[in-house]
């Protein structure tokens, strides 16, 4: 057997980050390498699928797995550590019943027509909230699209009900924060025989959304996430779309009922957050995105929009359970893309940031710039034809990067954390969850955020599955 063979053969080093994690601990003292900051405080929070099979059935799709939180607290010197299933709605159903309980993503356990048509005209909802970790005042919140946020306890990780409803059927895990009243601004979207999209605030005790903006739309896109300047929300809306009754008659899974229809274009929308006020769509190229990075007006007037981009949908597949085992990751590239967009002249210029390098997953010094020019971010990115295995650190003024990178480590989304009273933009440190694949162990990697410079590793004695997001909060 030649050794070109062999390789293709073997399993790749990263899947053991699609596996279920059973175990549920907490860890006073983790295996700690280098030294922590004295100034480093407080917790990093991470939500994500961690089960992806109930009884004898199997989630399809890497978005759908069912939720687990981990924390990872800083002080005295060391990290402590833990972790636990969300036990909401869905986690209870799934235990009681032995069966995946709700629809997700691209997994639907819902076979009749008339129960789908039932549940879009009356939805029941499950609050598998996997996706994005969010502070809203004096509450932690799990959330996810599918749209049920849930509160949870910092410390003990444990589900503490459910906060709000958002005013649609589906919302977006990626708010951003409201500087002037410290709420959070959000998008859902209204599905039937009649379709808008939404946004809406939530103050930061209240559980009552108040929608300022509305687009009715005929067929929505998908809509993962969304840009914030001082004077609006900039709404994107990629031509990846779906006509809602299929949504309840088609038999298929949510995801599988969306369409890429590149004819449309994309569109960007201005919504005026003091007057609710909708730009008429101004069109761009078709791509598609999950994430914005920033967005901000620029001193001539031109509004400026970062966004990870890719070139179709395609992406979407690739997340397939069954895919990933059987044939690997292989990737579409994301590029960081800036837009600027001249609202008098209904025009959308485009341009690479990084030439050379994917970029996803991208986080900025939040607090200070989101919505203001910056400078810095902090992404990952994935080489083709495999998973993401280094971290990014971006320039975007410059037009530079460099990277954090180690054989057979793959790390998730770096979350940035300042340095308190730093006068740099990127003084601080970047937390990330990396796997060992060879160890078959994970760690939380901590490396100075101005040169990527690893710090310290705290390893956890189990992996833990690929996720998405999370939080750094100085209050736990
Ligand atoms: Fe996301």
């Amino acid at each position: 057997m030649s050794v070109a063979t062999a390789v293709k053969t073997s399993a790749p080093p990263y899947l053991k980050g699609f596996e279920t994690l059973e175990e549920e601990s907490t860890i006073d003292s983790l295996e700690l390498e280098g030294t922590l900051p004295q100034w480093l405080s407080g917790s990093l929070l991470r939500t994500g699928p961690a089960r992806f099979e109930v009884g004898e059935q199997d989630y399809r799709h890497w978005f759908d797995g069912l939720t687990m939180l981990h924390r990872f607290s800083f002080g005295d010197g060391a990290v402590s550590y833990g972790n636990r299933y969300l036990r909401g709605k869905t986690w209870n159903k799934a235990e009681e019943t032995g069966r995946i309980p709700y629809p997700e993503f691209a997994t639907d356990p819902c076979r009749s027509i008339f129960k789908r048509i039932q549940s879009m005209f009356s939805p029941e909802f499950g609050d598998n909230a996997n996706i994005n970790i969010v502070r809203l005042g004096e509450r932690f919140l799990t959330m996810t699209e599918a749209p049920i946020s849930v509160q949870f306890d910092p410390q003990t990780l444990e589900a503490a009900g459910v906060p709000f409803m958002p005013p649609g059927m589906v919302t977006t895990a990626h708010p951003h924060l409201d500087r002037a009243t410290k709420g959070m601004l959000n998008y859902a979207a209204k599905l039937g025989p009649r379709n808008e999209y939404r946004f809406f605030h939530l103050a930061p005790d209240s559980d009552e959304p108040e929608v300022f903006a509305r687009i009715p739309v005929k067929r929505p896109g998908y809509v993962h996430s969304f840009g914030l300047t001082e004077r609006y929300v900039v709404f994107a809306e990629f031509p990846w779309v779906v006509n809602p009754i299929d949504l309840a008659i088609s038999g298929r899974p949510y995801a599988e009922n969306f369409k890429w229809e590149p004819e449309r274009g994309t569109r960007f929308f201005l919504i005026d957050r003091t007057t609710g006020e909708a730009s008429e769509p101004i069109v761009t190229d078709p791509f598609f995105a999950f994430h914005h990075l920033n967005a901000y007006e620029d001193d001539d007037g031109t509004i400026v929009v970062d966004i990870q981009a890719y070139e179709d949908a395609s992406i979407v597949e690739q997340f397939y359970l069954d895919r990933i085992r059987s044939e690997g990751a292989n990737l579409p590239v994301a590029e960081l893309r800036r837009f600027r967009i001249d609202r008098d002249r209904a025009t959308v210029s485009h341009e690479a940031l990084l030439d050379e390098t994917p970029f996803e997953l991208g986080r900025i010094n939040y607090g200070r710039c989101n919505e203001r020019a910056y400078r810095y971010a902090w992404g990952v990115a994935a080489p083709p034809e495999t998973w993401i295995d280094r971290i990014i650190k971006a320039d975007v003024v410059e037009r530079s990067h460099i990277e954090w990178h180690e054989p057979g480590m793959y790390p998730g989304e770096p979350v940035f954390v300042a340095e308190p009273g730093a006068e740099a933009e990127d003084a601080g440190v970047v937390l990330s969850v990396v796997l060992d694949s060879e160890r078959g162990t994970s760690f939380l990697l901590v490396l100075d955020s101005s040169d990527l410079a690893e710090i310290a590793r705290a390893t956890v004695p189990h992996h833990i599955p690929f996720h998405f997001h999370g939080a750094h909060t100085s209050v736990v």
